[in-house]
């Protein structure tokens, strides 16, 4: 068969999406499977015994990151790859789509080359890559920044979660704790499939995003300490309320983006109050602020003056501050001629398509330094996601699924001719 004549196979994708989404499953449709945990261990079992039958080359890293090759057509599996992937680990209120469908897309297209017995110029390979929410540990996208040589592994497997549990000892007790060094899979190009998770493709109609690369993250941790006392009998002149002051910070962040406008966004997702009683005063209030914009200098000043703000709040009301910084990424562009043949592969299946940048963060911002990086959006309904109701029609799919098979196979033939 023509190679540009591959179709994957649509039902077989949806099956694969709809099975693993029943690991973790929870009401309304959605999926929790926190990174490490049981739910996250039986989700990558599955994947990785999709992997093997369809005769990939499984790794599993030091870090958790899990890469199936399928060898080219002289049988090389450890040269470098065409690597498509995403995570499988969700929020706690999670959709069936976000980071699924990028693996899941990646494993149907290594079963569509076999299908066709097609011989590429090098191995193709899918994987997906540990904690990239970052609920639980964070930072976020931590396994693909490690793989990449962003974040030292050590900084990785020393990581706690809110119980004080260490990455490296769930690593271990989910059995995913590999022997091959990060990044023994090397990449030549690195194209991630995703639901768009915003309202822009819905909103204009349109079937396909060529992500022109991800805005800066910011996440800040600020923890005010206080002194409890009595909810009725304090005067409220003798307070030193911690729940006040991330009340007033939330508030503030809100203003903040709404004042600098543009592509700035500010969210308090968190807020953990101790004693957390209904007639104490909050001794201790741990809130966390995720900003984010396209521009690096613009989110310099959100998060100074954050600081600042957050600094004057504990002031006037007698706390002292802790601020830590969770996770923090530079916007990251991606390769102009990656978006252009997302463009080209999109037009050739009648699609319409727009560039647009991403507003959440993806395992692709991870390559995007080291080899040529892109990404394709479908559209998310409604425009919702992190939450159980996300949902992408499944035309969408197919079509997201397509394009990303001809860009990769696209990406195969040129990295080959420039060598
Ligand atoms: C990852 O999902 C993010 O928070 O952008
Ligand atoms: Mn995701
Ligand atoms: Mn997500």
């Amino acid at each position: 068969m023509e190679v540009s004549n591959l179709r994957i196979n649509r039902q077989r994708l949806l099956d694969r999406i709809a099975e693993l989404a029943q690991i973790g499953a929870i009401d309304g449709g959605g999926v929790c499977r926190l990174a490490l945990t049981d739910e996250d261990k039986a989700g990558r079992d599955l994947v990785v015994s999709w992997m093997r039958e369809l005769g990939l080359h499984v790794s599993i890293d030091q870090g958790g990151n899990v890469i199936g090759v399928r060898p080219d057509g002289e049988g090389r599996v450890d040269t470098p790859a065409i690597l498509t992937g995403s995570h499988i680990d969700t929020v706690g209120t999670g959709g069936r789509y976000d980071g699924a469908l990028g693996v899941l897309a990646g494993l149907e297209i290594m079963a569509c080359l076999n299908d066709a017995d097609v011989e590429t110029p090098c191995p193709m390979a899918v994987g997906f890559f540990t904690n990239e929410e970052g609920v639980r540990f964070q930072p976020d996208m931590m396994g693909s920044m490690v793989h990449q040589g962003h974040l030292p592994l050590d900084g990785m497997l020393s990581s706690r979660d809110r119980d004080g549990v260490t990455f490296h000892a769930e690593l271990n007790r989910i059995g995913y704790a590999g022997d091959v060094a990060t990044n023994s899979v090397h990449a030549r190009a690195f194209v991630e499939l995703h639901v768009e998770q915003g309202p822009i493709l819905e909103q204009e109609e349109i079937g396909i995003g060529a992500v022109e690369g991800v805005q800066g993250l910011s996440w800040r941790e600020y923890t005010f300490h206080g002194v409890s006392n009595h909810a009725g009998t304090t005067p409220m002149s003798l307070r030193n309320d911690a729940g006040y002051a991330a009340g007033e910070l939330a508030v503030f962040a809100r203003k903040l983006a709404l004042d600098m406008g543009g592509d700035q966004v500010a969210t308090a997702g968190t807020v953990i109050l101790t004693p957390n009683l209904v007639n104490v005063i909050a001794k201790e209030a741990i809130i966390t602020i995720d900003v984010r914009n396209t521009d690096n200098d613009l989110l310099i000043q959100a998060e100074n003056q954050l600081d600042a703000a957050a600094r004057g709040i504990a002031d006037q009301e007698g706390l002292t501050l802790t601020i830590k910084s969770l996770a923090r990424y530079d916007p990251t562009p991606f390769d102009p001629e990656v978006v252009d043949l997302v463009v080209s592969c999109a037009e050739t299946f009648g699609q319409s398509v727009r560039r647009m940048p991403s507003g959440a963060g993806h395992d692709a911002q991870a390559f995007a330094p080291n080899c040529p990086t892109g990404m394709v959006f479908v559209p998310s309904v409604g425009g919702i996601s992190h939450n159980v109701q996300e949902f992408t029609e499944d035309a969408h799919i197919e079509a997201g699924a397509n394009i990303l098979l001809h860009t990769l196979l696209g990406l195969a033939e040129k990295s080959v001719e420039q060598q």
